[in-house]
């Protein structure tokens, strides 16, 4: 079956990013300017994925609201010949098909991934985790999520993607301990949430995007609640990769840019001004002009 669904789990507390994430859900924050859950839909429909899960929060309705017509705003604009806003306005509702479902507790990422069994049925399904923006592939670079699709077309296993990470930083990722290896692509043997820099078994770790049949559900079901007692998609992935089927990894080289942490996220931001056309050249222009005088 191809994989025609995507499932973004938007209901965490987002603390790390207080003040702004106390009534504005983390996932509106913006980015340039789109909130940063919309850089994961268009991902998304990049890679032929139009059917989308966003598992939300009470009192995250703005992420909603974003993505619904907004008749009020379209008049409006129609009204004062505001035309290429009421385009852009209009293409968000018509970006991709979208469903929420409701997390009432925050009870982990893994329990998040739980809710959209009903939404999967019996089809493979994409999680994308929207802190983590992939820009648009520029011309020399891979689509990773079309990669991935491609990788469990071939092989029917789950799939999910890992990076090279400095030592000093493995501690804060799921990492793998890779077995054989084919390319890009490498066996998971095993997976540890958050080692200790000493006992991480490579410095492959694990990001925001994987590729699952309904296999997880059930390994979720015997995932005991791990970490501050949240249930751990990582403990579930585990227990796939011990399975006969098994769980691959694509090894990325490319950007992926996380904005859930504040210095994160302004790097992520200037990356992704950087990458815009309509704003490119002014920026570069500040930001040497402010690195000189940073220049001791
Ligand atoms: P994070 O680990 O970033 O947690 O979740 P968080 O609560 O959003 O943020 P901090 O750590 O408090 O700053 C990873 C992804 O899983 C979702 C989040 O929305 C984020 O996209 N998530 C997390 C849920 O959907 N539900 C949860 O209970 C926890």
């Amino acid at each position: 079956m191809p994989v025609r669904k995507a499932v973004l789990p938007a209901a965490g507390l987002g603390t790390r990013f207080l003040p702004a994430t106390k009534a504005v859900p983390k996932e509106m924050i913006p980015v340039v300017d789109k909130p940063g859950i919309q850089y994961a839909v268009e991902e998304a429909t990049r890679c032929g994925i139009e059917d989308i899960l966003i598992v939300t929060a009470p009192g995250k309705e703005a992420i909603a609201d974003h993505f619904a017509a907004s008749e009020r705003l379209e008049a409006q604009l129609r009204s004062v010949g505001k035309n290429d806003e009421l385009a852009l306005v209009r293409s968000l509702s018509e970006l991709a098909d979208i469903s929420f479902v409701t997390q009432t507790e925050p009870l982990g990422f893994g329990h998040a991934v739980s809710l959209a069994s009903e939404y999967a049925g019996d089809e493979p399904f994409v999680v994308m985790v929207p802190d983590e923006i992939v820009p648009e592939p520029l011309e020399h670079e891979v689509e990773p999520l079309a990669r991935m699709i491609e990788v469990f077309d071939e092989r029917k296993a789950a799939v999910i993607v890992v990076q090279e990470v400095p030592g000093e930083e493995i501690s804060a990722y799921g990492v793998i301990e890779p077995g054989e290896s084919w390319g890009d692509v490498v066996e998971v043997r095993r997976i540890v949430e958050k080692p200790r820099a000493h006992e991480a078994p490579s410095n492959l770790a694990a990001r925001g995007r994987y590729i699952f049949t309904p296999d997880i559900f059930d390994a979720l079901a015997r995932t005991p609640g791990g970490i501050g007692s949240e249930i751990q998609l990582t403990d579930a992935i585990g227990l796939l990769a011990a399975e006969p089927q098994g769980c691959l990894a694509f090894v990325y080289a490319g950007t992926i840019l996380d904005v859930g942490k504040k210095i994160d996220y302004l790097r992520a931001s200037v990356e992704l001004a950087l990458r815009r056309e309509d704003l490119s050249k002014p920026f570069k222009e500040y930001l040497m002009e402010r690195a000189r005088s940073l220049e001791p």
